[in-house]
């Protein structure tokens, strides 16, 4: 098993998390990894999800020519996030959207565990898997944990799909614009669990950085984003975010 000593915060960001007033966070499947959801590139637990189809059946194409399935296999997905719980790096964004005045929260998640764990106006700029939405009207349903999904669109009655972004499809509007605005404006940037592979999500903290802020990464392992970055802490998100804010 692969030992990482714990990463050495440096004084120059405990001194800028003490005094920054806007503050910018994007996470990826890294987060969720020590809630056990598992990532889609390295370092997580990704063979569960091997011999499914996963971006076949997580397509636009899947989408138009079978529905039902499509959602069989986000019943699937939501059977078994269900159960699953924030862990120590959830619970700490949470609390650091109390510490700055302007706190930013963006997340390619689809699981809803920052929710879960207390964050609130999280930018989820790939859905949620939590909601169905109308393929007509676009009016959006929240699927609770323990109740059936509805089957139609409580407003119009058309058939419903889930409210992320599949394979081949643009993001939603605004929440790409909104987290961009905000990237623009950070002081500190920290990018979380994120492979820093899938572009527009992946161009934030160069924004960021690009306007001023300092940057730092959050990994166990190195991403095309590291040598961007002012500071990268080594280590997992649930072991590393509590070091930096005492
Ligand atoms: P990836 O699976 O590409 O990357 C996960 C990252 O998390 C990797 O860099 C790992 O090293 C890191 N990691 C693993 N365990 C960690 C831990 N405990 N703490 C911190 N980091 C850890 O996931 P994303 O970058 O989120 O899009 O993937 C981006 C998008 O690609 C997803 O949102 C998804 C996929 O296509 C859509 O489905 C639209």
């Amino acid at each position: 098993m692969q030992n990482i000593a714990e990463p050495i915060v440096s004084a120059e960001l405990r001194r800028r998390f003490v005094s920054s007033t806007r503050v910018f966070v994007l996470t990826g499947a890294g987060v969720s990894a020590e809630s056990g959801v598992p990532t889609f590139r390295g370092g997580g637990d990704s063979e569960v999800w091997k011999g499914l189809p996963f971006e076949v059946l997580s397509s636009t194409e899947m989408l138009q020519l079978d529905l039902a399935a499509v959602w069989e296999w986000f019943d699937y997905r939501r059977n078994l996030l269900g159960i699953l719980e924030p862990n120590p790096a959830h619970q700490e964004l949470a609390r650091w959207q109390h510490l700055f005045p302007e706190f930013t929260l963006v997340t390619q998640n689809i699981d809803g565990l920052h929710q879960k764990a207390g964050s609130q106006r999280v930018i989820e700029l790939h859905g949620n898997i939590w909601r169905a939405r109308c393929i007509s009207c676009h009016w959006c349903h929240e699927i609770s944990v323990d109740a059936d999904r509805p089957e139609a669109c409580l407003q119009c009655g058309d058939r419903l799909r889930p409210d992320v972004v599949l394979f081949g499809e643009l993001l939603p509007r605004g929440g790409l614009e909104r987290a961009a605005e905000k990237a623009a404006q950070c002081q500190l940037c920290f990018v979380v669990g994120t492979s820093a592979l899938v572009y527009p999500a992946a161009g934030l903290p160069e924004i960021a950085k690009a306007a001023g802020a300092f940057v730092c990464e959050v990994n166990p392992e190195r991403t095309p984003l590291s040598a961007l970055c002012d500071e990268v802490l080594t280590g997992k998100a649930g072991e590393v975010l509590p070091l930096i804010g005492i």
